[in-house]
């Protein structure tokens, strides 16, 4: 196998080295590219442009394989915790029992968020989108942890992450609290991380918190599987932010927002109001089917698709399963998840979405596990970025300690030439 790929331009030619990873992937270093041959590239979408040499996750679309630092994503969503799958994804190792109990004490340590935040999340509507509060309050949480921005150790960074770790799951708590009216309040770090993160979401005033171990084993499961999944939109987001050393939280903010949108993080929502609407009008999936296969109708089958994956989502799978577990351990009968079913039973037997490899991905059934378990729609997304949260800081860390430089991509300008300026009243 050839070591390199010639490029011919102008009656020259160029080598360019070929990169291999650890799993055989092979790519065109084209770092030289510009000064050798004063060529750019153009590729929307970063379609066929890798940004980096990451050792976090690994997935291979076309065989459905998903895993965290050489650990299968069905292992750990059976075996691990979600605090361990942190741990792994941002220190390249399972914790032994003494990491992970300093970890956990590391966190509950930071776990109090400034009172004066309570201010700013005074100041949103109650109809404001969470995404964009929480994208907010981890913007705010900079002015009250300055130190987290100029991390120049690995110390510095443990303590940005432990900070962010503890802090993050108090703003998703809040988010909701707020929109449900609900008085805000803290955690209990006698209760494990997932546990806590329920209890500062649910408790009412009113009751004692009863936990319920098919809800948290639940929640802990799905934010394992959101937890990475390499360079996505948002984690790309987070990268190029924290590329210019504007922080670890602020890079964290930028990808919430990135995340937020419906193509993205934000199908989660859109599924659930897709399913929804199928059962307000009668149930008729042929009819939606159709739709979504008409190029003149601007509706997608939300939950169906995937830049990468064109092959069943690993994680998909998982969550099919756990949908099942959960809506029977809790006697749920939710005609949604019938929906969802005949959905994607009809989308696997038809040609369009075969020919175009389109299979369900993970949020297809992720809203229904999170519809079982109390959870507003609209903060289905916001759960997605708490499960994103130790991937984000894992792919922030690895970019740091790499030093790479700046993110800054090129492009083909295709604008007006030069021309005079002509005043207003000319014009
Ligand atoms: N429904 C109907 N047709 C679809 C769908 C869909 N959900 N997804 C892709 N297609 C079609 C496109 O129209 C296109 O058809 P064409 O070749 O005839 O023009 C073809 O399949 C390829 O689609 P692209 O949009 O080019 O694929 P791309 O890789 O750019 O997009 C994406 C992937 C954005 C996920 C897309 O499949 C989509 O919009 N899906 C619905 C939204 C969704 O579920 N997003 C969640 C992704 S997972 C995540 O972010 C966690």
């Amino acid at each position: 196998m050839s070591d390199k790929v010639t490029l011919e331009f102008n009656g020259n030619k160029y080598d360019f080295p070929i990169v291999e990873g650890t799993e055989k992937e092979q790519a065109i270093d084209i770092k030289t590219l510009r000064s050798a041959t004063g060529l750019t590239t153009i590729d929307p979408g970063y379609k066929n442009t890798g940004s980096c040499e990451s050792a976090i996750t690994f997935l291979d679309g076309e065989k459905g394989i998903l895993r965290y630092r050489g650990y299968s994503i069905e292992e750990l969503a059976e075996k691990a915790d979600f605090l361990e799958v942190a741990y792994l994804l941002i220190f390249g190792e399972l914790p032994n029992t003494d990491q992970l109990a300093k970890f956990h004490a590391d966190i509950k340590k930071e776990s109090h968020v400034d009172e004066e935040m309570k201010k700013i999340l005074d100041g949103f509507p109650k109809s404001a989108h969470p995404m964009g509060v929480l994208s907010s309050l981890t913007s705010a949480l900079i002015a009250f942890n300055p130190s987290s921005v100029n991390v120049t150790s690995e110390n510095d960074m443990y303590h940005a992450i432990v900070r962010i770790l503890a802090k993050f799951p108090v703003l998703v708590a809040w988010t909701l609290r707020k929109k449900k009216g609900l008085p805000l309040d803290y955690g209990d770090d006698s209760l494990g991380y997932v546990e806590n993160i329920h209890k500062m979401m649910f408790k009412r005033p009113s009751e004692d918190y009863k936990s319920n171990k098919i809800v948290i084993d639940a929640l802990d499961k799905l934010l394992i599987l959101h937890a990475d999944h390499e360079q996505n939109c948002s984690t790309s987001t987070v990268r190029i932010v924290g590329s210019s050393h504007a922080g670890l939280f602020a890079s964290l903010s930028a990808g919430i927002s990135a995340l937020w949108g419906p193509l993205h993080g934000g199908a989660n929502q859109a599924v659930l109001e897709m399913l929804e609407a199928i059962e307000a009008d009668g149930g008729d999936t042929k009819k939606y089917m159709a739709k979504a296969k008409d190029k003149n109708d601007p509706f997608r089958l939300m939950g169906f698709g995937h830049r990468v994956y064109k092959n069943f989502d690993p994680r998909a799978k998982i969550i099919k399963v756990a949908a099942d577990e959960v809506l029977n351990d809790l006697g749920i009968d939710d005609p949604i998840l019938d929906i969802a079913k005949g959905l994607e039973k009809e989308a696997l037997e038809d040609p369009y979405f075969v020919d175009r490899k389109l299979y369900p991905n993970v949020d297809f059934y992720s809203g229904i596990i999170y519809r079982a378990l109390g959870i507003p729609t609209e903060m289905f997304t916001v759960m997605f970025a708490l499960g994103r949260l130790p991937g984000w800081i894992a792919q922030w860390r690895e970019m740091r300690l790499n030093n790479e430089p700046i993110g800054r991509p090129r492009q083909v300008y295709v604008g007006e030439n030069h021309r005079f300026f002509v005043e207003v009243n000319k014009r």
